[in-house]
């Protein structure tokens, strides 16, 4: 008998690797699923002899990826990708997401857009009903605007601050060179609405809900993985 416990992150990175043919060019997520995508897609080159190209959504996923001896090109070669596989902080029924927590929301969500397929890859605890469950709104915004983006936000209901770095003794910075607000909102104020409000808040770079991008998800939990498709 096999008592080991099963790593849902990781089985469900190894299914979405199963959707990479020959040839893609596939864009690599940040976080800890993200991770074993990588990992998995690095070892079906090396040993199933899988020809691909990536594109990273972030530094440290760039450096990763080099460093299992994936191909990674940068975004400004391409207009368009074949494949995106990422994680998500919170997914609702209709596949909105919330992402963000680490600090990489910009690139994903220009891969997320360019991708002719969006897959997300997470385990049953980031189901939720509406985003903003669980985490804040991840907010990029330009520093020199940091203070008028709250104020506009704060005029819609919206609460929170400045994102510290993990010492607690600074600032966070994404790896756009962005601060981030999170901020949170009523739950009366529909997905729709806040994206529409924050999209048009200036000094915004970029936030952290994605809506109307997400092909499917597939969700690991008790040794199973459920695939939902818009
Ligand atoms: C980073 C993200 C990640 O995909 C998200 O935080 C999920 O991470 P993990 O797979 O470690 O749970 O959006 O900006």
């Amino acid at each position: 008998m096999n008592d080991k416990p099963v790593n849902d992150k990781l089985a469900v990175a190894i299914h979405a690797a199963k959707y990479v043919e020959n040839g893609m060019l596939v864009g690599l997520g940040t976080g800890s699923t993200a991770n074993y995508f990588i990992e998995e897609l690095a070892r079906r080159q090396r040993e199933e002899g899988l020809t691909v190209t990536t594109i990273a959504s972030s530094n440290i996923s760039m450096i990763k990826a080099q460093s299992l001896g994936l191909n990674v090109i940068a975004l400004a070669q391409v207009a368009e990708i074949d494949l995106y596989i990422d994680g998500a902080d919170e997914i609702t029924p209709d596949m909105t997401l919330l992402k963000g927590r680490g600090y990489d929301l910009v690139l994903e969500k220009l891969l997320a857009k360019a991708a002719n397929q969006f897959i997300v890859v997470a385990d049953k605890s980031k189901l939720v009903d509406r985003i903003g469950t669980h985490y804040a709104i991840p907010i990029e915004v330009m520093p020199m605007a940091w203070k008028a983006v709250k104020r506009s936000l704060e005029k819609a209901g919206g609460v929170g601050d400045l994102r510290q770095n993990v010492a607690k003794d600074g600032l966070s910075i994404s790896s756009h060179g962005s601060l981030v607000l999170d901020m949170a909102f009523d739950k009366s104020i529909s997905e729709a609405a806040l994206n529409h409000l924050i999209n048009n808040t200036p000094g915004v770079v970029e936030h952290g809900i994605f809506l109307g991008l997400t092909s499917g998800v597939l969700i690991a939990g008790d040794g199973k993985i459920e695939e939902r498709w818009q």
